[in-house]
């Protein structure tokens, strides 16, 4: 017994010793002997005063007991979060407008066959929009008069005005990628590309204020195509490092939060473009690939709202002057449409038309759409059917074979009201973050899938993904694990298990690791926690009393408490516009708790592992049999019934026992 009391007490010490241990100490834990998949269940939490309804939800099996952060494993629909959704008009009217006439086609201007059968000869008129230094400037090049189908575009972006020998007319605004030779020509930068590079592309696409969940509430065909059909894996306990989208993307691109970068905000004394940031498509250009960014909404653009933007165009391809001009006539245009294209469909295409323009150059493309879920959760749902034709397409022209393809938000909603549950708090500070290999790199760096595979459940950031995307530009194979001592950690590393959100540049009120406390085993509730367990073991015997002794508490081992942290319920909001001060006068407080025992029973000397969920309301325990696990061994003691009903096997003490 004392031997086992023993490993116990160890067990319940492993979460503390993963906090202190040190980097470079040997990584197995201890724990891995008595290693049991710990049920991590049903932490209903009730908010606040102002909310209505159901607002519990499921913390799943969560397969993370043996590492410092014991992350939520949320519910895709709960019903705290059924109320937001609703099914939204399909398809969108775009097809209304009639079909367009004019396309692009690899940097090529082309008049449909169709529009000519149905109007005759076409005329138009070829307008360039071309970018001024400012980054909110767009002019009109010279017009070509007569531009032929056939001919080379000269920009990316142009209108098209048409006339027809039937005397209707149409106009166009289209973004294509057009042709440029000094990127074609481009050459590595001397010593470029690292000899130990992976050769990949970078593609990633995103859509604005998606949890996870949204995500898979809202692109389901999308999200089921990019993990079942291409075998994508989505990071579940990935973690924003703060509010908005430029603490999203500026970590993801530079290494760096705003505060660490040169100060670049409008009206700040010494403020600069953000030209001179650490932009990781500077590294990618220097190793030789073409590049593609670009983002909707340029009224609110990322860098240029709140920051001063860029002077120089910062990539190949960029496509805000598109969207500064397109968004201005957009009442024009059916809801959502730009002529006959949803205008995510048109965003999707510029990033097919960038590959079918670079074939044999790596590329680094990043488009990140956020008209459709900015504003509001349903609509994004318009964009799944094209979203996964895209995805589609793009594997069956081979261009995912050598492609790094990434799905990712930047946040959860963060409209109050999906906001007000604590499975709103958690989804905003868990957006979809979905990484996929080609297979054939599978194949060839299968430690790296091995590691990715093992971060699905470990704490990951923005900051990861940088330091992802240098690792791919200078790939250490020596090097397996991830050093805990760096707050970006490679996914193609193994993210140390002892990872907490201080060492990974979490503030506590984003960290989604779920708080935990040892709890004295003389303390009341773990009492009655112990209580609901025994209870429920005895009932699951009762029908074979006969048989299986009823069977008593002989103590508690060992007793941990699981809620959310207090600075997440307590968290507002931002106090200022630059989100970065945190507005903690909320009030939001747990109604649910969950703790986690092991104890001992007699006879038999049974040692378990349980969770109880503790409704605070109702002053409830509950106890399930799929979160109890039996950790010794219980030979002989359940002979009695050990064939006929082998789910009884770990609770049932015959009351004849074998010598
Ligand atoms: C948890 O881990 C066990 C053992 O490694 C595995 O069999 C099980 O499928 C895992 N469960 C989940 C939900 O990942
Ligand atoms: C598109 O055009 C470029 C430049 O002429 C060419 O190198 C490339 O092969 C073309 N792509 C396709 C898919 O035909
Ligand atoms: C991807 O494309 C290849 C080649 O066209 C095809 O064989 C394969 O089935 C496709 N995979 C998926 C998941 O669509």
């Amino acid at each position: 017994m004392g031997l086992l009391a023993n490993q116990f007490a160890k067990t319940t010490a492993m979460a503390l010793q993963l906090r202190r241990r040190c980097c470079g100490t040997p990584r197995r834990v201890v724990i891995t002997s008595i290693w049991v998949t710990t049920a991590v269940l049903l932490m209903g939490y009730l908010a606040g005063d102002d909310l209505a309804g159901d607002m519990s939800f499921v913390i799943r099996w969560a397969n993370t007991t043996d590492q410092a952060c014991l992350h939520p494993v949320l519910k895709v629909w709960p019903k705290s979060m059924k109320a937001h959704y609703a099914k939204v008009p399909w398809p969108l009217r775009c097809a209304s407008a009639g079909p367009n006439w004019v396309f692009v086609v690899n940097g090529t201007f082309r008049i449909s066959a169709q529009a000519r059968m149905s109007h005759g000869r076409i005329t138009c008129v070829y307008t360039p929009l071309l970018r001024l230094p400012d980054d909110v400037t767009v002019v009109e090049g010279a017009k070509l008069s007569d531009m032929r189908d056939g001919w080379p575009i000269t920009s990316d972006f142009f209108k098209a005005n048409c006339r027809a020998s039937d005397g209707s007319v149409r106009d166009h605004l289209i973004s294509g990628i057009a042709y440029k030779d000094q990127v074609h020509k481009r050459r590595p930068a001397p010593g470029q590309p690292d000899p130990a590079a992976l050769p990949l592309n970078v593609l990633m696409f995103g859509f604005d204020s998606t949890s996870h969940m949204s995500w898979m509430r809202m692109l389901p065909r999308t999200h089921r195509y990019f993990t079942e059909a291409l075998g994508g894996v989505v990071l579940d306990a990935y973690n924003i490092v703060g509010d908005g989208t430029p603490q999203a993307l500026l970590p993801i691109l530079t290494g760096l939060n705003e505060m660490e970068l040169p100060e670049a905000r409008r009206g700040h004394s010494g403020a600069n473009r953000v030209d001179g940031h650490p932009w990781v498509w500077k590294r990618f250009r220097e190793a030789g690939y073409a590049t593609q960014w670009g983002e909707d909404g340029a009224e609110y653009g990322t860098f240029q709202y709140r920051m001063l933007g860029f002077k120089e165009q910062p990539v190949d391809h960029y496509m805000r002057p598109f969207y500064l001009e397109a968004e201005r006539q957009y009442n024009r245009h059916y809801p959502y449409c730009l002529g006959s294209l949803p205008r995510h469909l048109n965003m999707l295409n510029w990033v097919r038309q960038f590959f079918d323009m670079y074939p044999h150059m790596p590329k680094f493309s990043l488009l990140f759409h956020s008209e459709l879920s900015h504003d509001g959760l349903n609509d994004l749902q318009l964009a799944d059917k094209d979203t996964e034709a895209f995805l589609r397409a793009m594997n069956a022209s081979g261009y995912l074979d050598n492609t790094l393809l990434i799905l990712m938000a930047d946040h959860g909603a963060r409209f109050s009201s999906a906001r007000q549950s604590v499975q709103g708090k958690f989804e905003e500070r868990m957006p979809y973050m979905g990484f996929r290999f080609p297979a054939c790199f599978e194949r060839k760096y299968s430690e790296v899938m091995r590691n990715l595979r093992t971060n699905v459940h470990r704490l990951t950031t923005p900051y990861d993904i940088h330091a992802t995307f240098l690792d791919i530009l200078k790939y250490d194979s020596s090097v397996n694990q991830g050093d805990i001592r760096q707050r970006g950690i490679s996914l193609l590393k193994e993210i140390p298990r002892e990872r907490t959100c201080v060492d990974a540049g979490i503030d506590a009120h984003w960290c989604v690791c779920l708080a935990w406390e040892a709890v004295s085993t003389d303390d009341t509730n773990v009492k009655a926690a112990a209580n609901a367990i025994v209870r429920l073991i005895n009932e699951l015997t009762g029908i074979k009393r006969h048989l299986c002794r009823s069977l008593a508490l002989d103590y508690v081992t060992s007793a941990v408490r699981y809620s959310p942290s207090d600075r997440i319920l307590r968290y507002r909001g931002s106090k200022d516009d630059d989100g970065r001060i945190a507005d903690l006068s909320g009030s939001m407080s747990v109604t649910n708790v969950l703790y986690q025992l092991m104890l001992v029973m007699s006879p038999g000397g049974g040692v378990f592992e349980a969770t109880v969920k503790h409704d605070v309301n109702r002053n409830q325990f509950s106890a399930n049999v799929k979160e109890i696990s039996r950790i010794n061994t219980y030979g002989q003691q359940p002979h009695c019934v050990a064939d006929e009903l082998p789910h009884l096997r770990q609770f049932c003490y015959c009351r004849s026992q074998i010598q």
